[in-house]
């Protein structure tokens, strides 16, 4: 692919999931005000989405407990869609109330991670989003639907690409938008990549889907030139590569925005996104956490 012209190539949606992925996998707690200075500076990078928040229990994720005053600080860039995780009807009523622009629902393919992190099988969570859905489209906005531990789980070892579809049907059942597939624990190769795609070949084109890559063996970029060769054409990342799921003990943080910027541009793709603003916004946060922790 190198050396192709971006003409040639075309356009790579990137979703930057920092404020959420990456903040609420810090131990300590980031104030509102650095986060919305986070947020403000990955808008001006031009972001197509940003994924701003959870409206989660604030029990479960005490780190994003300040949602709904982070939009409401924000400054909202035209053009950029600002989303947030919900994990059930009450949290889609804050969504709602804070004016989100696009809500992620997020499910698992193994049950291990269900429990863990949303407290409820597989059936049950999806049966939870049946009306949150519904709500979400009554409103006009449109959902995001992970699908979390697609190639491994920290409680139930390898997860099967059959496993992956049968739950990636259910959410589609539901009406989900877009579904977002989840390399939780940041373990996959290139391999695995591909066996997960062909599985999913007869229920959704590579096209349709985004594909959300933890980094823990160094492997991402890999795996994201994988899903390229495959059709992906939607991408997560997070800026300065935080991110990591409380709930996914080993997991560590996203493909890193910037390496994932500079790879797509090396081979030629389009993103819009400005990597020197990218790297402003990672200052800006590595700065605060780095005091936090001193
Ligand atoms: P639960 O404990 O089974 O349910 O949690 P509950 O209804 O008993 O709620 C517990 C308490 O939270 C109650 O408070 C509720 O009122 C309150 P209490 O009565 O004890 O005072 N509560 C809420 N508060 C505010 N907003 C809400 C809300 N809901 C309940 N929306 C629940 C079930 C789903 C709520 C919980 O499991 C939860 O919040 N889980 C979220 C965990 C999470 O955010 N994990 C990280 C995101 S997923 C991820 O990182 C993976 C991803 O990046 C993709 C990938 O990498 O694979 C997306
Ligand atoms: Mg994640």
């Amino acid at each position: 692919m190198t050396g192709a012209s971006a003409d040639a190539l075309g356009f790579i949606r990137l979703t930057e999931v920092g404020p959420r992925d990456g903040l609420q996998n810090e131990k300590r707690m980031v104030s509102t005000a650095a986060k919305v200075e986070f947020v403000d500076l990955l808008s001006a990078a031009g972001f197509p989405e940003i994924e701003v928040s959870s409206f989660v229990s604030p029990k479960w994720v005490p780190q994003l407990g300040d949602a709904a005053d982070v939009f409401a600080r924000i400054q909202r860039r035209p053009g950029t869609v600002y989303s947030a995780l919900v994990p059930n009807e009450r949290g889609m009523d804050a969504a709602l109330a804070a004016r989100v622009d696009k809500v992620a629902i997020f499910a698992a393919a193994s049950e291990g991670f269900s429990a863990a992190n949303t407290g409820g099988t597989i059936a049950e969570v999806v049966a939870r989003f049946v009306p949150v859905v519904r709500a979400a489209h009554a409103a006009r906005i449109p959902v995001r639907a992970y699908v979390s531990c697609v190639v491994r789980c920290p409680y139930d070892g390898v997860v099967a690409p059959s496993a992956v579809r049968r739950v990636v049907e259910q959410l589609l059942a539901l009406g989900a938008d877009e579904i977002d597939l989840g390399e939780t624990l940041g373990v996959a190769e290139p391999e695995d990549i591909a066996r997960l795609y062909a599985e999913l070949a007869s229920v959704l084109p590579a096209a349709r889907t985004t594909l959300h890559l933890h980094n823990t063996n160094g492997r991402a970029l890999d795996n994201a030139r994988m899903a390229l060769q495959l059709g992906v054409r939607s991408f997560d990342a997070s800026a300065g590569g935080l991110g990591g799921c409380p709930y996914a003990p080993g997991a560590r943080g996203n493909v890193d925005t910037a390496a994932l910027l500079a790879m797509l541009e090396s081979a030629g793709y389009e993103t819009g996104v400005d990597g020197a603003a990218v790297e402003r916004a990672i200052s800006s946060i590595t700065h605060v956490l780095r005091a936090d922790a001193s």
